[in-house]
């Protein structure tokens, strides 16, 4: 079993994600060392085979990292146990997790949020590997953190019913946006306008103010048991470029996938594709705002040219800036104008 996981893990992790996700480096070089430690059958025993804190602002990638890896590993994004610590803000909340013990009013009812089959159920034929994120960690009550440190050191969890859970086979990710705010207020004066990104000076400022942020808010038992702490760094234009070049693909690939025969290829003009990521870029939301402006000024009016029947199958539907600036407007493969 071992050698068939060896084998389908992708030889190159690093490239894989570095066609996902843009401009962080450093997280990525962090991460794949641990994946070949397993790939090499030589992760530890007794702790998971890796923990990592994914700090820095909104909407940079943190999320989508540990989706890349999990589609690179096994195949689908999707192959994740999450858990949205913001559901367990209150202390009472977090017996959920481990299922309700025995006594409680409706302990019947309360099944574990995490158990072993749920947990294998995120690996693959292809990869053995579990990866479990813990999305907003900082909303957790103290409770969660107590049965975080299990985890992290011993790579157990004791549920209600007595039986354990092993993470031996996990690498755990735990975002959190702790100093987000403080780091873009350092950032403001030097990002907003230029939309350039941060100088390397800046970048270790960051990663202080982040440090610092998690020292604050958690205990050292629970910082000493991290692996590493990853600032994701703002994104730049440049980056935002490739990242719009990344989501037109994926809007293409939707398409096809939907649509099927009666699918169309978007063509889109210098001037269109200056206007969304003039309109998309907002140091605030990071990358969001780029996803937000695609929806509303490509896909809405796009779902009305494909609901006119306006767009043959097969065809090549073109995108254009619109003569007064505002928005975009379609035309088909002969520049014949399209009503969205
Ligand atoms: N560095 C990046 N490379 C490629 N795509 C990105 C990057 N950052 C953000 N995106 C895009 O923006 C979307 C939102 O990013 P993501 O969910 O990873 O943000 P986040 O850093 O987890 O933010 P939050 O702190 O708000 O949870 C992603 O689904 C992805 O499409
Ligand atoms: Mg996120």
């Amino acid at each position: 079993m071992e050698s068939r996981w060896r084998t389908s893990i992708p030889e190159d992790l690093a490239a894989r994600l570095r066609e996902r996700i843009v401009g962080q480096e450093e997280a990525i070089e962090a991460i794949t060392p641990y994946v070949d430690l397993h790939r090499a059958g030589l992760a530890p025993e007794g702790r998971p085979l890796g923990v990592f804190l994914l700090l820095g602002p909104t909407g940079t990638g943190k999320t989508k990292t540990v989706e890349a890896l999990a589609d690179a590993l096994h195949g689908s994004e999707r192959n994740v146990l999450r858990v949205d610590c913001g559901e367990f803000q209150l202390e009472h909340e977090v017996a959920r997790l481990v299922g309700a013990p025995p006594g409680y009013v409706g302990h019947r009812e309360t099944q574990p949020m995490i158990n072993q089959s749920k947990l294998n159920a995120v690996s693959s034929e292809r990869c053995g590997l579990s990866i479990v994120l813990f999305d907003e960690i900082e909303k957790a009550a103290p409770a969660l953190g107590r049965l975080l440190l299990g985890v992290l050191d011993k790579a157990t969890l004791k549920l209600s019913d007595n039986t354990t859970v092993n993470f031996e086979r996990s690498i755990i990710f735990m975002t959190s946006n702790l100093g987000a705010r403080e780091m873009m207020a350092e950032l403001a004066p030097a990002f907003g306008f230029s939309g350039k990104g941060p100088g390397d000076g800046s970048v270790e400022k960051l990663k202080r103010i982040g440090t610092a942020a998690v020292r604050k808010r958690f205990s050292p038992e629970f910082v000493n048991r991290v692996d590493r702490v990853l600032t994701y760094r703002p994104l730049d234009r440049v980056a935002l470029d490739s990242i719009l070049d990344l989501q037109l693909g994926a809007l293409q690939d939707h398409i096809i996938a939907r649509l099927g025969p009666a699918g169309f290829q978007l063509r889109l003009s210098e001037a269109a594709r200056g206007l969304l990521l003039k309109e998309g870029t907002c140091a605030e939301y990071g990358a969001r705002e780029l996803k937000r402006t695609i929806h509303r000024r490509l896909m809405q009016p796009l779902a009305r040219v494909v609901l006119g029947r306006q767009a043959a199958p097969g065809s090549v539907v073109r995108v254009e800036r619109a003569e007064s600036g505002e928005g975009l407007c379609f035309a088909d493969g002969a520049g014949l104008p399209l009503a969205a």
